[in-house]
């Protein structure tokens, strides 16, 4: 996956700008504020994937502006594509000058992850985090699981609709098996999907973090299933009588979890800073290399504002590691850039980029 091109017109604060990155290292260097992550935004937003700033598209207008739109012009799998996001209150595809839809029918075209300090929270945070994760990383290797999970996500809904008047109208019953049923087959989807993908990450993610942390540490992660070994229909029936009073659906894809394990402890609950920062790191790596064992193509690489929170063992490893493929990599000091033997330094100030 390489981009070519790279123009926006009245996204964030940038009026307008093009673009022609390096194939390999792309450094964008600038002071606080002055557009640098809005461009790592630009070109995240390609993947399909929501915003990792922001859910509101307007948000992603230039203040006072009607509409707005980027554009890159990319080869994959030989080939040279365009696609192209048009920004009002929503977000309209085009790709090879053709409207597609919404942007999340580009999932699948184009790929790229994105590692930014707040991705500490994949380890660190509640489960929702690691579930969107897991969601953004197999939505971009097969657009159908976001369908899948659009319409599960509605069933829960739907559930949590009628469960709040089972107590008083026994009737609904009939309705529940039927929400309970779809909540089953979706969800064994969800769950398969999930698994076979983090048994492809198993592949890579040990000697990842090992080449990380430079140590002897071993690193596990285990998918935490909310109804292991038990079918969801029947499990969702026994928890009606309790779901009733809260409203809600507590067993289902939609509460499952990740966990990692360092030499066998939780790292949630006894990792340091360090080990957290690269267990999360060590994923983001790992994400981009099934990414290229599945698609047979490297994905872009995002990385907002990370080198400076990394030692300079770290640093080096990241750069190593992603040295031959397309790399974006912001950073407010051009001196962490005096190493670059190749590729190309942007200087992004007050949304212009030289
Ligand atoms: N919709 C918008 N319209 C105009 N300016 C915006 C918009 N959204 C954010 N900005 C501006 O963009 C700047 C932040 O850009 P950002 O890329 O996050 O900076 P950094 O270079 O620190 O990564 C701020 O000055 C902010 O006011
Ligand atoms: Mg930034």
């Amino acid at each position: 996956m390489i981009i070519k091109s790279l123009s926006c017109r009245n996204f964030r604060n940038i009026e307008k700008t093009e673009i022609y990155p390096d194939g390999k290292m792309n450094v964008i260097c600038g002071d606080n504020a002055q557009g640098k992550t809005n461009i790592i935004e630009a070109i995240w937003l390609f993947t399909g994937a929501k915003s990792f700033r922001t859910n509101k598209d307007s948000e992603l207008l230039k203040f006072g502006e009607k509409k707005g739109e980027i554009e890159i012009n990319y080869i994959s799998g030989g080939i040279e594509n365009t696609a192209k996001i048009e920004i009002t209150d929503k977000k309209t595809a085009f790709f090879n000058g053709k409207k597609i839809g919404g942007a999340v029918s580009l999932a699948g075209k184009f790929k790229a992850f994105i590692f930014s300090p707040d991705d500490l929270s994949i380890v660190k945070a509640g489960p929702s985090v690691r579930r969107k994760f897991l969601n953004t990383a197999i939505g971009q290797l097969y657009p159908s699981y976001i369908s899948l999970l659009k319409d599960y996500n509605r069933a829960v809904l739907q559930r949590n609709h009628i469960i709040k008047d089972f107590k008083y109208d026994g009737s609904l019953s009939v309705m529940l098996d039927v929400f309970e049923k779809e909540l089953e087959e979706k969800g064994e989807k969800i769950v398969h999907t999930r698994k076979r993908f983090i048994k492809v990450l198993e592949e890579f993610l040990p000697e990842i973090y090992k080449g990380i942390s430079s140590g002897k540490e071993k690193l596990e992660i285990k998918y935490n299933c909310s109804f292991e070994g038990e079918k969801l229909s029947e499990l969702l029936k026994k928890r009606r009588s309790e779901n009733m009073y809260t409203g809600t659906t507590d067993v289902g894809p939609h509460r499952d979890d990740l966990e990692f394990f360092i030499n066998g402890s939780d790292v949630r609950s006894f990792g340091s800073q360090g080990q957290m920062r690269s267990v999360a790191l060590s994923l983001k790596l790992a994400e981009g290399e099934v990414i290229n064992k599945i698609s047979g193509e490297y994905p872009v690489c995002l990385l907002d504002d990370v080198m400076s929170e990394l030692d300079p063992a770290r640093q080096n490893y990241i750069l190593n590691h992603i040295s031959e493929r397309q790399s974006f990599l912001t950073c407010c000091d051009p001196t962490n850039t005096e190493n670059l033997k190749q590729g190309k330094i942007f200087t992004v100030k007050k949304g212009d980029v030289i």
